[in-house]
Order: structure tokens, then sequence, then C-alpha cells
């Protein structure tokens, strides 16, 4: 059944991240009514509230941060996407984090701003409050496009489908009761996210399913890099992990394996600052050949200038400054392919933010260039998507319930999917395994499928979403032969972790 009654918007997005909020924020200032839907019913549902250690600048020297990028990314940067990043940071930062926002970013004792470093960055030049930056920018960007005359935001309310005709996409058919809500939109902005709960241990929100990665491929755009998920080098190693941001060791804390001995540079020349994928892969082997991995936070005023990670610390009983890590997935590098714009490749579909696949990060992405990049491709894309007339075509009506669906369905089949990618899709992939994970994959679907289009519940459509993701994961690291960045292919068959466990 189809149907072509329903909403109206000129620019619809999806997602309240800094990327959905600096498209729907540049989109109404060019005049354009904005209807900005998210599935999150509170600030930290978006991984951009979660963000620590701050936001990249150029302080006034651009080609120093392009070259960091470049050289963070194993060289697989597009040098073009890399230029349209930092050639706009500054404008961006200072437009509407500074100017329009407020945000009140740390400072030194002589008034100027106080710029941090992280690892495999060449200078100390990032912005940051605290070492919780992300909801310093996010709860002011979110009120501001809140009280925006041109936008509305719609929280709680997932969009589940994109509308479609003759390669153009005409907005979203939306969980809004009842039957699933078409809205009509003269241009649809993706901005939904990562993809973290397809692990097991991640540091994004639990809702981060990737879906809209996962509406545009089935809608047929391109899809680029998901074999390079990146993982994060430093998480806490016990249960619950959550970041202890680069930033710390970018001040001074180092990395001590379970002999206490620093061992980073025997890995890298830069040592403990060396790039996120050769520091994750090196705190694993570690982890395996010593028994742990600390972070050793006591060259630093630890809970005094970082007290929010502090104060996780301490809930979780730890007094001292040794802090157990271990690595975890932290960003998809890849995504919906786009262009300097945040053009996909269907007519009227942008993407922007983690979901997109911009070339800025190559197979690994430096430290606190995410948030840059979501606020660069929102603005950029917010922009360039307005003056187009919304044009309702025949939308699909999804019926509210499938009496046929087995109790508990979406959880357990979660649970089968974190497991797979947990252990063939992680730090090392290993092409035998890859392929034992693509089939698991591809059944997991297929069950998935036989209920999806007959149901709005939201947690069907996210395991849909999810399956959808994890088999283009897996069919770029069964594609890529080649170790570079995040993704590692294991050289070494290790027949002792080659059981096929997460099937069974
Ligand atoms: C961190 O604070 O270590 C994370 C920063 C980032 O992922 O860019």
């Amino acid at each position: 059944e189809t149907t072509t009654d329903g909403e109206r918007a000129d620019v619809l997005v999806v997602g309240s991240g800094i990327a959905g909020c600096a498209a729907a924020l540049a989109a109404a200032r060019e005049g354009a009514d904005v209807l900005l839907l998210t599935k999150a019913t509170k600030p930290d549902d978006a991984s951009t509230d979660w963000a620590q250690g701050g936001i990249s600048t150029t302080r006034g020297n651009p080609e120093s941060l392009k070259a960091d990028i470049i050289d963070a990314s194993d060289g697989t940067a597009d040098p073009a996407a890399v230029e349209t990043l930092v050639e706009n940071a500054d404008e961006a930062v200072e437009d509407v984090l500074v100017d329009t926002l407020e945000i009140d970013f740390d400072e030194g004792e002589d008034g100027a701003f106080d710029y941090t470093r992280e690892a495999a960055h060449s200078e100390s030049r990032i912005l940051h409050v605290d070492a919780a930056t992300g909801m310093h920018i996010l709860r002011p960007f979110l009120n501001h496009v809140d009280n925006h005359e041109r936008i509305e935001v719609r929280q709680d309310t997932a969009a589940l489908e994109l509308i479609t005709a003759e390669g153009r996409v005409h907005g979203v058919v939306s969980d809004e009761r009842p039957e699933g809500h078409p809205i009509y939109a003269g241009v649809t902005v993706l901005a939904t996210g990562g993809i973290g709960a397809l692990y097991g241990r991640s540091t994004n929100p639990d809702d981060a399913t990737g879906d809209g990665i996962a509406m545009a491929a089935l809608a047929g755009a391109d899809i680029e890099d998901m074999e390079y998920v990146q993982f994060h080098p430093t998480a806490y190693g016990g249960e619950n992990p959550f970041l202890l941001s680069e930033a710390l060791r970018g001040e001074g804390a180092v990395l001590r394996n379970g002999n206490g001995e620093r061992f980073m540079e025997d890995y890298h020349p830069q040592g403990d600052l060396a790039p996120r994928d050769v520091v994750a892969r090196a705190v694993d082997t570690e982890r395996e050949e010593t028994g742990e991995v600390i972070l050793d936070v006591s060259p630093l005023e630890f809970d005094a200038e970082y007290p929010g990670i502090a104060e996780k610390c301490r809930d979780r009983g730890i007094e001292g400054d040794r802090i157990p890590v271990a690595p975890c997935e932290h960003f998809l590098c890849g995504g919906i392919d786009v262009d300097d714009r945040g053009r996909t490749s269907l007519d009227r579909l942008y993407a922007v933010g983690e979901c997109a696949r911009t070339g800025v990060h190559g197979a690994n992405r430096l430290a606190s260039t995410s948030l840059l990049e979501g606020l660069v491709w929102g603005l950029r894309a917010g922009e360039d998507a307005t003056g187009f007339e919304p044009n309702p075509v025949e939308a699909p009506e999804l019926r509210d319930s499938d009496p046929a669906l087995p109790d508990r369905f979406a959880a357990e089949k979660f649970t089968r999917l974190t497991r797979t990618m947990d252990e063939y899709l992680g730090l090392e992939r290993d092409p035998d395994e890859v392929a034992r994970a693509s089939a698991v994959l591809r059944r997991l679907k297929g069950e998935v499928d036989a209920y999806v289009r007959t149901r709005t519940a939201r947690d069907l459509y996210e395991l849909r979403n999810a399956s959808v993701v994890a088999l283009l994961i897996a069919r770029a690291a069964s594609e890529n032969t080649e170790s570079v960045g995040c993704h590692y292919v294991a050289t070494e068959r290790d027949e002792s972790t080659a059981e096929p466990t997460a099937d069974d």
C-alpha cells in the first residue's frame, strides 16, 4: 500500500548532533523552513554530547593541520576534502561556536584560549571545555535551533525509510503513529551519527545503530570506506567502558603495560602520541602479552583538570592514578559518500557528520576533527540544501504490528550481531573469519527482513539498519586485502581464536 498524504518541510534534517544542528541552522539562515527529526529524547543520545577532547582549529597554521590529518590517515585522506575542512575550520568555529553560541572554551590565565593537544597533532590547537567539550557545545546548540523561528525540532521520532522515486529522495517515512508518517521534503539531510551499537564495547550512545547509512544504502546511495572502523585506544578497560580522552596523553599521561613498563616507543616513533590505530593495536597486544595496560595519569593534575573523567573513574572504584584501559569502538571513518557540500549520489539527499564519508579521514581519523567535520559539512550542506520544493510522491505505508513476531526477537538478534562484529570485525580481520562473519550476517539480515516491512517498531528497524551496516563493513573488509589505518588484516592465523562461536 502507498500514500501521498503527509507533512511538508523545505529541508528535513535527521539527527541532532553537531552536524544536524549545523545543517538546520544554515538552512534556516538561508530562509528555509526546517524540520529536525531525531530519535533522541535527551542530548546525550547523540554522540556529540559524549565528545571529550575538543574541536581542532588551525591556530594560524592550516598547512600543519592538513599535514597531521593526512599523516594520521596513513596518506589515505582525500587532500581536497582536507583542504575544505581546514580552510573553513576557523570561520565556522568563530561564527557558530564563539559568536552565535558563545561557548565558554577554557582559557589560560592571560584570558587567551587554552589550546590542548591530542595524539598525532604536532601542536596544541584544540579548543576544549574541560574534557567534556561535546556537551558544552551541543546543549546550547540544541537550545538555539529549538528556539529558532524557522526550525522545528521533533524528538523521539525515528526516520524508518527514505521515500524515493526515480533516483531522487523526497523525504522519509517516520515512526510517528499511526501507520508510519510520511514527511516530504525539498531536501533530506542525514545526520544520524555512528555505529557504536554494532559492537559490544563502544564510546557511542546505545542508539548509534547506523540508521542513515543503512537507509541510504537501501535506497541505492554510494557508500565508501566501511572497513575503516576506528577503535579508541584508551577506553576504561572494565565493564561499562567510557572514554579516557587522548587529551590526557596529549598533556603528559603515559601508557604502561602489566609489567609497569612504557611500551609505545617500541611501536611508533611518536610513542604515546602515535596515531590512534597504531596505539589501539599496541594496547591490545600488550594486554594479551602482559595481562593489562594502564593509563598512568600521575604526570597530570588529574582530578583538578579533568573532573568529569576523574569522577567516572572514582564511580568505578579507581582511586589512584593508574587506570586500566582497553580499545573500544569509537568512530566510523567511512559512510555515505558525499562531495564538498554533503551531496550524496542520490538527488536531494545529503549526509553530514559521522554517517557521511567526506574523505577527510581516509583510513584513520585524527583526534578532534569529528566535531569540526560535522560543523563544517553541516553548515555547507545546510546552505546548499535550500530552494527546493517538497514533492509528494507515493510513500510506503507501514503496518503497525506483526502478531507473528517472536518475543525478544530484536534483542536476541542484536546480541548475535554484536558478538559477530566483536569476534570477526574488530581491531584485526582475518579473511577467513570475515567470510564467516558475512555468512552469519547475511542469515541474520534475512531473518530480520521477514518482519521489518510490516512493523514500525523502532528496535526492529534499528536491528535492520545495524545488520545492513554490519554487512557493508564485512563486505568492505573482505574486498580490501591491504592493511591500512584502522583496517588491519591479520597475517598469521591464530587457531585458538578461530572457532565459530558467533553463529552457534
Ligand atoms: C578523545 O577525546 O580522545 C576523542 C577525541 C576524538 O575522537 O576526536
